[in-house]
């Protein structure tokens, strides 16, 4: 790539349109993670000496999620240094020859960053896997997915008494969720669209610390860092219409560079403040978990019901 880093002068190897900057590899790397503490600070994801879980999956967003609090955490450069407790938790969901690739990558992953690492078994947790959800016609496996991460994640974090819970969502993750609930009206939903949820009781805290760093960007830095995902896509990903939102985004962002961070800041910015106004549903304990959840019954435990234990 033509041109020169902005910052040393070094040969270009990344440019950022959205703002107008080139840079060689080590100031790119250097950029993210100092973005990213900026987005934590901005936010106050997280305070100095808090536990944090990260949720690893063992894909590109969370190693790199991963890698960015670890950098954080041994830097004693002011711009990017945050002093926390972090650890690590894969949730083995049970899918057969996609699974144990998973805990595996995220597993070696920790032990070349030093980060513990806790693996937690979904059949023993809930009493059935993802393949058995698979095997019984219902719902899309993905959203019956989306509620046993959620639940499972959220009692693992409390149990274990972290502060907050941090996932890999991305910029464009973002972008694409908001724009899709914006053309259906959803304003439930994005009443609840935050990139931080503060703890309430029986709930962790939830952060998004990647949340302003774009999909090209996580695929950059994790070549960069040498990070090796897991090869392999979930068996039972179906293309989500997420997919089409994000590619509408793509051909936006191009004509009009900093569409995407634009549209989710203006969001928080100046949408959800008005939404807040209107207040958000209340939660009471569930019936059957004690976890909190809107309804008598929270939507893991209805799932129960049908699913499991088989
Ligand atoms: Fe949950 Fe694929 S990872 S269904
Ligand atoms: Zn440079
Ligand atoms: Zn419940």
């Amino acid at each position: 790539m033509a041109g020169r880093c902005k910052w040393c002068g070094d040969d270009m190897e990344v440019f950022l349109p959205y703002a107008r900057l080139g840079l060689c590899k080590s100031h790119f790397k250097y950029y993210v993670v100092r973005r990213v503490k900026r987005t934590i600070e901005r936010y106050g994801m997280i305070k100095p000496r808090e536990r944090v879980l990260v949720a690893l999956s063992g894909g590109k967003d969370s190693l790199v999620l991963l890698h960015v609090l670890s950098t954080m955490n041994e830097s004693n450069d002011p711009k990017i240094s945050l002093k926390c407790e972090v650890e690590a938790v894969t949730l083995d969901l049970g899918i057969r020859g996609y699974s144990e690739g998973c805990v595996e990558t995220a597993r070696a992953y920790c032990e070349k960053l030093g980060v513990p690492h806790h693996a937690v078994k979904m059949v023993e947790l809930a009493g059935f896997t993802m393949d058995d959800v698979a095997s019984r016609r219902g719902r899309p496996v993905c959203s019956v997915c989306g509620v046993v991460k959620r639940h499972f994640l959220n009692k693992v974090g409390v149990e274990m008494g972290f502060d907050r819970l941090a996932t890999g969502h991305n910029l464009d993750d973002e972008a694409a969720v908001i724009f899709s609930n914006y053309l259906s009206a959803n304003v439930e939903f994005l009443s609840r669209q935050s990139p931080i949820l503060p703890s309430r009781e029986g709930m962790i805290s939830r952060i998004k610390p990647l949340f302003e760093i774009s999909e090209r960007e996580t695929m950059i830095y994790a070549q960069f860092q040498g990070l090796t995902p897991i090869d392999r896509g979930c068996p039972y990903a179906i293309d989500p219409s997420t997919h089409r939102f994000k590619m509408v985004l793509n051909v936006l962002e191009k004509e009009m560079p900093a569409t995407k961070i634009r549209m989710v800041r203006g969001f928080l910015e100046r949408v959800k403040p008005l939404l807040e106004r209107d207040g958000t549903t209340p939660l009471r304990k569930c019936a059957m978990c004690g976890y909190p959840s809107p309804s008598e019954i929270c939507s893991f435990c209805r799932l129960r019901k049908n699913y499991g234990p088989m």
